[in-house]
C-alpha cells in the first residue's frame, strides 16, 4: 500500500535514479517523476531523466566530491517546505537512495516532520557498474559473497568505519564506492592483511554511461595504474577473482561517445 498524501496533498518520494543509464530507472520512479511538482536532484543523475518532468520545478542539490551545493540540512528542509506547501516532491538520487546516498537521513527528517513519504529503490552502482563492466559479483566456484563498502574518509560526512583489516578476508568480492582517493591505502591494507597482491582489481568510471571506462590491475599495482590513467571519480572499484571473468564477459562497448566524436 502506498502512503497517503498529507493534509494539503503534499508528499515526498525518495527515488533511486539508477547509476547513469536512464534505462535503469524503475517504472515506479518514472511514474512519480512524470507527475512531480518539484524535483530535487543530485549530480550523478542523468539530465535526460529530468526531461520526464517538464512541468516540475527543478532544484539542483549538488554534491560533487569535496563540495556540496546545498548542505544536507538545507536539502532536508527544502523537502519538508515544498511538501508542506502541498507539492508532490521527488527527491531524485543516484543509484539507490539507501545505499550511501544519505537517503536515510532525508527519510528521518520527513518522518520527524510528519510528511508522508515513500522510498523507491534504485539500481545501485554497486551492482550495476560491475555488471556493465562484465564482472559478476558472485560466481560459482569463484565467489560466494560480496561486500559493498565506502572508501570515503571524510569524517564529518560518510564516516568511514570500515575495518579494512577484517574485511580483507571477510568477503570474496569487495565493491568499493567513493574509494579512488584512498585506493593506495586500501590496497596496501588488504595486502597486509592476507589478500594476495595478485588479486585482480577493476576500477570502473562513469559505469553504464557512454563514457564508461575501466582500468584493471592487481592489488599490487592498481594504485599506480589509476594514477597513470589519470582516473577521476565517480569510480566503482571491484576487488576479487571475479574481475578476471571480464576478459570473457565484457559486453558493453566502452568509450562509445569518445569514439563517435572522434569520427
Ligand atoms: C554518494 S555515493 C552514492 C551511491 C548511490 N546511492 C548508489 O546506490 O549507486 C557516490 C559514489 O557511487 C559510485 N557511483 C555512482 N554512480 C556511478 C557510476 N555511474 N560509475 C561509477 N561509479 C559510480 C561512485 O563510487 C561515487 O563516488
Amino acid at each position: 500500500m502506498r502512503v497517503a498524501a498529507g493534509r494539503r496533498g503534499g508528499s515526498v518520494a525518495l527515488v533511486g535514479a539508477g547509476p547513469g543509464d536512464p534505462g535503469l530507472m524503475t517504472v515506479r520512479g518514472l511514474e512519480l517523476l512524470r507527475r512531480a511538482d518539484v524535483v530535487v536532484y543530485d549530480r550523478l543523475v542523468d539530465p535526460r531523466l529530468l526531461d520526464e518532468a517538464p512541468r516540475a520545478r527543478r532544484i539542483f542539490a549538488g554534491k560533487a566530491t569535496g563540495h556540496h551545493t546545498l548542505s544536507q540540512e538545507r536539502i532536508n528542509a527544502l523537502l519538508v517546505v515544498h511538501a508542506r506547501r502541498g507539492r508532490r516532491v521527488v527527491r531524485l538520487k543516484g543509484g539507490d537512495p539507501f545505499v550511501f546516498g544519505r537517503g536515510g537521513e532525508e527519510a528521518l527528517a520527513l518522518a520527524q516532520a510528519r510528511i508522508p513519504f515513500e522510498v523507491v529503490p534504485g539500481v545501485s552502482s554497486a551492482v550495476a557498474v560491475p555488471a556493465y563492466a562484465g564482472i559478476p559479483l558472485t560466481h560459482r566456484g569463484t565467489a560466494s559473497s560480496f561486500a559493498v563498502v565506502t572508501g570515503h574518509e571524510d569524517t564529518d560526512k560518510l564516516r568511514s568505519n570500515v575495518d579494512w583489516a577484517r574485511l580483507a578476508r571477510a568477503a570474496d568480492t569487495l565493491v568499493v564506492l567513493m574509494g579512488l582517493k584512498s585506493l593506495p591505502r586500501i590496497a596496501r591494507t588488504l595486502v597486509a592483511n592476507g589478500r594476495p597482491a595478485s588479486t585482480p582489481v577493476a576500477l570502473v568510471r562513469w559505469g553504464t554511461t557512454d563514457v564508461q571506462e575501466t582500468v584493471t590491475g592487481t592489488l599490487g599495482d592498481i594504485a599506480a595504474r589509476a594514477q597513470r590513467a589519470r582516473l577521476e571519480p565517480p569510480v566503482v572499484a571491484v576487488i576479487g577473482d571475479v574481475v578476471a571473468l571480464r576478459e570473457r564477459l565484457a559486453w558493453f562497448a566502452e568509450g562509445r561517445f569518445l569514439k563517435e566524436i572522434a569520427q
